[in-house]
């Protein structure tokens, strides 16, 4: 048996947890391991393809990032090829890829993604690749799994900025607004928000009024609490509005969002006349050490993964269902992707402590 591990889109702690996980449970099953380098590049020739023994994978549970290197512009079925004009044309290159896999005799492919590479490996399997899917994204917004390893350590990297800005803007009796990542899902905002106690939160799932976010610092600030936190994810947007895009994606990459953090402290600090400011946590998010959590749970997705491919579950994507790891059709998984629930005990607990959601 010979199998193949691909990691594509954004990084997320833990990756390299998985890889080793997935890497020593099918060597001991006496397997061949192959490593895509950067997303499927490795399979289109511009990029390598490397083995994937145990000592290549010692030691690299605790690391960041990923081995394999990864990319978020590299979907063989629309691939982006730069003209001698500048200009870019999209490109089918899966034919290229599928007959690398039968030359290479890859016999399966693991891999590990959030919902654009999934999406990948569903028009792959349709194509007859015998694909397993393992979840990532610190935006935690893949469906059919509870969570997706690197949200976790995205949370606590949010928490350790939020503690931070409690005590300047506090001592300057400022607004600071913080910007968290969460294109589409306010999950991080959410949980970190919460956890460190923030003011007011504002993610994709409720469109806000900047008015009733300006009364949550009013009232603040008649109550003797000079200073006040408030935690966006980049995808929020005022009702009636848009989201904050930036300017500079690359052809074949999701629109980039963000900026929406300095917007609103402007705004507040117009409507309140209060001193505010703004940052953008960015990626830090994505870097750093996967926390205990995040590496066990990868560990038990790159296990998990392998017995996938064992038991021939072509298609289908590992995924936490407490207690257990579980294989799921990716289809399922992508057909309606995973949001903040407002009746969550999570968002009624805030409300009850007083957090605004801007509505
Ligand atoms: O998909 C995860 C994510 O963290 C999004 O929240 C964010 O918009 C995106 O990645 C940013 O990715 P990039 O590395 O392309 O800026």
């Amino acid at each position: 048996m010979r199998i193949a591990i691909s990691t594509g889109g954004g990084d997320a702690p833990g990756l390299n947890a998985v890889i080793r996980a997935a890497v020593l449970s099918a060597t001991s099953r006496g397997w061949d391991v192959l490593g895509i380098c950067r997303g499927y590049f490795g399979l289109l020739g511009e990029d390598e393809i490397i083995p994937l023994t145990r000592d290549r994978v010692r030691g690299i549970a605790h690391l960041g990032g990923t081995i394999l290197r990864t990319t978020n512009r590299g979907n063989p079925f629309a691939f982006p090829v730069r003209q001698p004009d500048g200009s870019w044309v999209e490109i089918d290159r899966s034919g290229e890829l599928l007959s690398t896999i039968e030359r290479l005799g890859i016999d399966a492919i693991i891999t590990i993604g959030g919902d654009g590479s999934l999406r990948i490996g569903q028009q792959l399997h349709e194509r007859g690749v015998r694909i397993v899917g393992v979840p990532k994204t610190i935006d935690n917004d893949v469906a059919g799994t509870i969570t997706t390893f690197g949200f976790d350590t995205a949370v606590n990297t949010a928490i350790e900025a939020i503690d931070k800005l409690h005590t300047t803007a506090e001592s300057h009796e400022r607004v600071i607004v913080m910007e968290v990542m969460g294109r589409h899902a306010g999950f991080i905002a959410l949980h970190a928000g919460v956890a460190a106690t923030a003011d007011v939160i504002l993610i994709p799932e409720v469109p806000f009024d900047i008015e009733k976010v300006c009364a949550k610092v009013r009232s603040r600030d008649r109550s003797g609490q000079r200073f006040s936190i408030v935690v966006v994810a980049e995808g929020a947007f005022p009702v009636g509005g848009q989201e904050a895009i930036m300017g500079s994606s690359l052809p074949g990459q999701d629109k980039r969002v963000g900026g929406i953090a300095s917007r609103i402290a402007w705004e507040i600090q117009e409507r309140t006349g209060k001193e505010a400011r703004s940052l953008v946590l960015g990626h830090l998010q994505r870097g750093g050490s996967p926390t205990g959590y995040d590496r066990l749970l990868a560990t038990r997705f790159g296990g998990a993964a392998v017995e996938a491919v064992e038991q021939k579950k072509w298609g289908h994507m590992v995924a936490l269902q407490s207690p257990h790891i579980v294989a799921i059709p990716i289809a399922d998984a992508i057909g309606a992707p995973r949001r903040v629930e407002l009746t969550h005990d999570i968002v009624r607990t805030a409300r009850a402590a007083g957090i605004s959601f801007g509505d």
